[in-house]
């Protein structure tokens, strides 16, 4: 083996007793028992799990399974995922969320950022929701889905030793609990709205924590985040016999014109069927049986204009 590497132990938590992984810096809101207050703790261990193709997106939680998180979404089956900015108090604030133990009403009392109703909220006025956190910069408002892997009966306990433990949904293990969290909302702050839909710049650019780890049983450690630097995205088109050859294989009766081929040399080769395939059916439910220039560009308005629609 190349002899710059060493060859480290995995052990449990391998991902910073091991190695150094980056990861995202969140407070996760959820209910106590009774509902009337939400209590944060800390995640980093929160990711997207559906992305795209499922009908609904999620993210997937790891989660120790006495925390009072696991107990406020077995219960209550409702989190919000807040995102805050980087600053030495804000981080020691996210590491005294950290802390087991403690119980809601506990952890609650020397809180420092200020919990508000977000738009689950809002919307249905006659049920109980985690609240938002206001100095947050983007918070995602989530549903546990409890009967994927079947996990909607299980309770809340003190020791899971012996349980039934399922694979990746509910209590996993006898310390561990995972949750896939359907995403409801996604709220962000306006300048990274902005960012989002009108263009991201080195100065707009959201500035979330993702360096930080847990190092020898002593300190926490977290890197503020730096200027962002833009690389544009490498130009490799391809050749415009590839993007026919794929048109020709459609098993459709609609024909593409060069020149509307040549508009998707830019389209990567794994997405290009998917991306010819729109076009066709687009072609056939308008009654086209050519598609050149023109009908590409009645297409990609379409695109668009869904896009925008749909932020
Ligand atoms: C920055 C940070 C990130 C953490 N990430 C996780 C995590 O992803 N999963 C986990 O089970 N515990 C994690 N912990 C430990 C939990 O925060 C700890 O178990 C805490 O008691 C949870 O709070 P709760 O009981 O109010 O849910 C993290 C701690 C810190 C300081």
């Amino acid at each position: 083996m190349n002899s710059k590497f060493k060859d480290i132990r995995i052990t449990d938590n391998f991902y910073q007793s091991s190695s150094f992984f980056p990861m995202p810096l969140t407070l996760i809101g959820t209910l106590n028992e009774n509902g009337s207050l939400t209590s944060y703790g800390a995640y980093s261990l929160i990711f997207p799990y559906y992305i795209a193709g499922k009908g609904f997106y999620a993210m997937v939680l790891e989660c120790r399974n006495t925390s009072n998180t696991a107990r406020g979404l077995l219960r209550h089956g409702k989190c919000t995922i807040n995102f805050l900015p980087y600053s030495k108090k804000n981080f020691s604030q996210h590491v005294d969320c950290g802390f087991p133990g403690d119980t809601p009403e506990e952890k609650m009392k020397n809180f420092r950022f200020t919990p508000v109703d977000g738009l689950s909220q809002e919307e249905h006025p006659n049920e109980k929701y985690p609240k938002i956190l206001d100095e947050a910069l983007q918070v995602f408002e989530c549903s546990w889905v409890k009967e994927l892997d079947n996990a909607q009966d299980d309770p809340v306990l003190e020791d899971y030793d012996g349980y039934k433990y399922h694979n990746f949904n509910g209590i996993t293990s006898k310390f561990g609990a995972h949750f896939i969290l359907k995403i409801d909302h996604i709220l962000i702050k306006e300048k990274y709205y902005n960012s989002i839909i009108n263009g991201a710049t080195r100065s707009n650019y959201c500035p979330l924590p993702t360096n930080w780890g847990y190092r020898d049983s002593k300190f926490f450690w977290c890197s503020d985040f730096k200027k962002p630097d833009p690389i544009a995205i490498p130009n490799r088109e391809v050749d415009i016999s590839s993007v026919r050859y794929a048109a020709e294989r459609l098993n459709t009766d609609v024909q593409f014109t060069d020149a509307a081929l040549k508009m998707l040399v830019k389209v990567p080769r794994p997405f290009l069927k998917l991306v010819l395939k729109g076009c066709a059916d687009w072609a056939i439910e308008h009654n086209v049986k050519v598609i050149d220039e023109k009908e590409m560009k009645e297409i990609n308005d379409k695109r668009s204009k869904e896009k925008k629609e749909k932020k």
